[in-house]
């Protein structure tokens, strides 16, 4: 696939390595073109340094990785609103989270998946990625643990297929819970987690093991 990152960060890099490492054409586009020319020199496998709007345009599937309230910036820089990302598949992992507690930032019966869409008009919007640490994608954990499972979210199937495809690039098995309306259950999941983790908790232990009647995986 031709897969575009938004954003030079933690999570770009950790993904922008995985994708590329599976064979993917990964293009990676910052705020700063700097940055962008460092991290993709830093993860080698031919990763290209691109504009916002070119990591954008004409690609198989786009990753929005940028902290929660540079979205709108970045979309703007990226074109969105003039239709770059219109039929694209668009991954959210973005975490709207008041830092150390897990408290939801954005409106009450808001998603910033939600609000991604609006302002991607057209874009595919699929919230994934947004659960787990970015090290899981680069030192996954030793052959006999269970891979770990990406529950994700979005409207359209053909995104979701996409996404899926992705996240099992990366060693994940991918669950998908519903449409777009489930993702604000899924960035309070987020928010559950943060918060525990940061409170001394390991967040697995506190969900119970409940077989799957359809064991998936
Ligand atoms: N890291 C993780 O383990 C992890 C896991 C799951 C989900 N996430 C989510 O993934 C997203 C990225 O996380 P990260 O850890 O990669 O963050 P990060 O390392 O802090 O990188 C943030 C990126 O956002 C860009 N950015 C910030 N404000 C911007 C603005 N106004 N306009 C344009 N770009 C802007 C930064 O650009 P500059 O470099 O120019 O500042 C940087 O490229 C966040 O929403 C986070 O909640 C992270």
């Amino acid at each position: 696939m031709r897969i575009g990152i938004l954003g030079t960060g933690t999570l770009a890099a950790a993904l922008g390595e995985g994708w590329a490492r599976a064979g993917h054409e990964v293009a990676i586009g910052g705020r700063s073109q700097a940055n962008a020319e460092k991290l993709a020199e830093r993860l080698g496998h031919e990763v290209l340094a691109v504009t916002p709007r070119e990591a954008a345009a004409g690609r198989d599937a786009v990753l929005l990785a940028v902290s929660w309230d540079g979205v709108g910036d970045m979309l703007a820089l990226a074109g969105a609103s003039g239709g770059t990302l219109e039929g694209t598949p668009l991954i959210d992992p973005t975490n709207a989270v008041a830092h150390g507690v897990g408290v939801l930032l954005t409106g009450e019966s808001e998603s910033m998946a939600g609000c991604i869409a609006g302002l991607a008009p057209g874009a595919r919007v699929v919230k994934a990625f947004h659960l787990f640490p970015a090290a899981q994608w680069t030192s996954p954990p030793a052959g006999d643990t269970d891979p770990v499972t990406v529950a994700m979210c979005g409207d359209d199937r053909a995104a979701l297929e996409v996404v899926s495809a992705l996240v099992r690039d990366v060693g994940g098995t991918p669950a998908v819970i519903g449409g777009m309306d489930r993702a604000r259950q899924l960035e309070e999941a987020a928010g559950f987690v943060i918060g525990l983790a940061f409170a001394g908790f390991d967040p697995n232990s506190a969900v119970p093991r409940v077989p799957s009647p359809t064991a998936a995986n």
